[in-house]
């Protein structure tokens, strides 16, 4: 079943809690968080200090995707914060298979992300560790950024791995996704669609997520 992941980093951060009630009332079912540390990426945002203020604010999952530099010194923060998901990049991980075992011991669902320049087959091993891949479909960093077409092949990819290898991961896909692009991702195969610009970059969350989601099940028949 597809599900809206609406990203707070479009959202007006001063008015976090409003702007993610609405996303939910727009059928939002997990809150996506953007970490960033200005290192990994150009760019920074925030820290376990925000995510423990969200997690008093609302019931929905919390899921945090660390565009972060040495993940594992963080993520007992991030799990004593109320983090539910926690997703590292392939890209900065040296040793993913202990990063994925420390985030699942913390009691939080662990998930991989792969840059855009990054091959799905790389982590074809650690596989039966994660709650879901996520497939970035913009370079991280920023939002409002063009859909990357490629991603498509690696939502494909993942699915066909997954059935291959007797699976349930599930496929999330970050970077773009809007009116113009949901369809395809969904029929490639993605079911975790994160959206930041377009859910909050109009002003109309509430409005937008729904939308948004109608489109998406539409293509994915439900
Ligand atoms: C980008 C972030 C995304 C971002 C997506 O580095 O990981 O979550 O919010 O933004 P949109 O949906 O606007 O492309
Ligand atoms: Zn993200």
């Amino acid at each position: 079943m597809v599900e809206l992941l609406p990203s707070i980093l479009s959202a007006d951060f001063a008015r976090l809690a409003d702007e993610i009630a609405a996303a939910e009332r727009g059928g939002g079912t997990v809150i996506h968080v953007d970490v960033m540390d200005g290192h990994f990426v150009p760019n920074i945002t925030l820290g376990p200090p925000v995510v423990a203020s969200i997690r008093k604010h609302t019931k929905l999952p919390l899921d945090c995707h660390l565009m972060i530099e040495n993940p594992d010194e963080f993520i007992p923060a991030f799990a004593d914060a109320g983090a539910d998901w926690v997703s590292v990049h392939y890209e900065v991980c040296r040793h993913l298979h202990r990063t994925l075992q420390l985030i699942a011991q913390h009691g939080m669902k662990p998930a991989v992300v792969l840059n855009p320049a990054t091959r799905v087959e790389l982590i074809r091993d650690i596989l039966p560790m994660v709650h879901h891949v996520l497939v970035m479909s913009v370079n991280p960093g920023f939002g409002g950024q063009k859909f990357i077409e490629f991603s498509l092949d690696k939502i494909r990819r993942l699915v066909e791995l997954r059935q291959e290898l007797g699976l349930a991961f599930r496929i999330e896909v970050d970077g773009g996704v809007a009116h113009d692009t949901v369809e395809r991702v969904v029929q490639a195969g993605a079911e975790l669609l994160v959206a930041g610009n377009a859910v909050f970059g109009a002003g109309q969350p509430e409005e937008a997520a729904r939308a948004l989601l109608a489109a998406a099940r539409k293509a994915a028949g439900e």
